[in-house]
């Protein structure tokens, strides 16, 4: 079998199309998947598992309508997801015909409550079905993934022997699935090096995770992952997905980007080395987080990392003082590098006069200390009851406080 070569970067695997559209209510037609996934080549993602082709006939129009449009030479790979059953690799392989880069994804369930519950079969049988498919998907395209569906919770023994057959069989990619979010990061480094360790030419592939989030704990386990030796990323725009969703993708980027010197000796390279440790481009993840918020009605919580309304905002008036007198006392990223022109100072009861005083000379009032101190005076009377105080609220308050009656 050839060896793959081994990136030297995270390679991101979006599957928001996918997994993330599997998200209670969030259904999407062909045309807003495919404005998604320009979108998504635009942001630079690697692969786009772009649906499920045999799950429905719009399921595979659009996976077929991405591999034509999207899936363009120099372009992201395409993949469709496909259980390991004949019929569904064959609608894989006809959806994805266009795509210059073609995956098929392979899966099968091994821990043993599926085997039981699930699909009713045994070990061995598994173990065959796993070899045979993945061949199988092989005689149609090179690049074929495989992934043991619950991994973390499959027997490690028999794990390792389903993963051998896989690469065996030609796997290329080899995606560890915490399919019920249940693995801790330690749990997870450990697994990925009993893999790499037991699994004969696991060197030999790409090694993946796919960490769901019911524990809130999908990027921390990613990035365990890739502390040992993973190289591919499972991940969704805003982490929506199946129940409590997937490692969310603009977290696991700006993780590896806040954090490279941390994780770049992981890539054999220097601490100091500036080399971005994925291909996204940063400045698209904003707009794309909006975009499948918008196109799926799943809004982003307020507090979501790196894409909430409130991820660059201060309310305190500590923290503002802070941000206006240097960003980085309070900010450990620029929002310019996700797309924002500037963070939001959003002016509530907690803010001081720092703040107050650069907000309304932002709106063009520069008042004496005597204005100030009224305005400021009556700015937090009005703080006191709302949440938050706007541009309106403000100019109203100047011009009651400082125009004579
Ligand atoms: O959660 C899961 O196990 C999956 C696999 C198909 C990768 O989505």
């Amino acid at each position: 079998m050839s060896i793959q070569p081994q990136p030297d970067r995270v390679i991101i695997f979006d599957t928001t199309l996918r997994d993330g559209e599997q998200s209670p209510g969030a259904t999407l037609n062909v045309e807003e998947k495919l404005a998604i996934a320009h979108q998504l080549a635009l942001l630079g993602v690697d692969v786009i598992e772009a649906g499920f082709a045999v799950s429905s006939p719009g399921d595979f129009a659009a996976v077929r309508t991405i591999a034509q449009q999207v899936g363009v030479p120099g372009g992201p790979v395409i993949c469709s997801l496909a259980r390991a059953i004949r019929k569904d690799i064959q609608a894989a392989a006809e959806a994805l015909k266009p795509a210059a880069h073609p995956r098929i994804h392979v899966f099968i369930s091994t821990s043993d409550i599926h085997l039981k519950h699930q699909l009713r079969k045994s070990r061995s049988e598994v173990l065959a079905i796993a070899e045979e498919m993945v061949a199988y998907a092989k005689s149609f395209v090179e690049d074929v993934e495989f992934s043991p569906m619950d991994a973390t919770r499959s027997d490690r023994e028999f794990l390792y022997q389903v993963l051998e057959r896989a690469i065996a069989a030609g796997a290329t990619t080899l995606n560890i699935p915490d399919t019920v979010g249940y693995s801790t990061p330690k749990d997870m480094g450990a697994l990925i090096q009993g893999i790499r360790a037991n699994v004969p030419n696991s060197d030999r592939v790409i090694m993946s995770v796919h960490a769901q989030n019911d524990l809130g704990l999908a990027t921390a386990n990613a990035l365990a992952a890739i502390e040992n030796g993973v190289r591919q990323v499972e991940c969704t725009i805003n982490g929506i997905g199946e129940r409590a969703g997937n490692t969310a993708l603009e977290e696991i980027v700006m993780a590896l980007q806040v954090r490279k010197a941390d994780f770049n000796p992981y890539f054999g390279r220097p601490v100091e080395s500036d080399a971005p440790l994925t291909r996204i481009n940063t400045q698209e993840i904003y707009k794309t987080s909006r975009l499948v918020s918008q196109s799926t009605g799943i809004l982003v919580q307020p507090n979501k990392a790196i894409v909430g309304a409130n991820a660059f905002a201060h309310e305190s008036g500590i923290h503002q003082d802070g941000v206006l007198k240097h960003r980085e006392t309070y900010e450990i990223m620029d929002a310019a590098a996700i797309g924002l022109s500037e963070n939001q100072i959003v002016l509530g009861k907690h803010s001081g006069r720092n703040a107050f005083r650069t907000r309304l000379q932002e709106l063009g009032f520069n008042l004496s200390e005597d204005e100030l101190n009224k305005a400021f005076h009556r700015f937090k009377e009005v703080a006191d009851k709302k949440k938050e105080v706007s541009d309106w609220d403000l100019e109203a308050i100047v011009r009651d406080e400082t125009l004579p009656q």
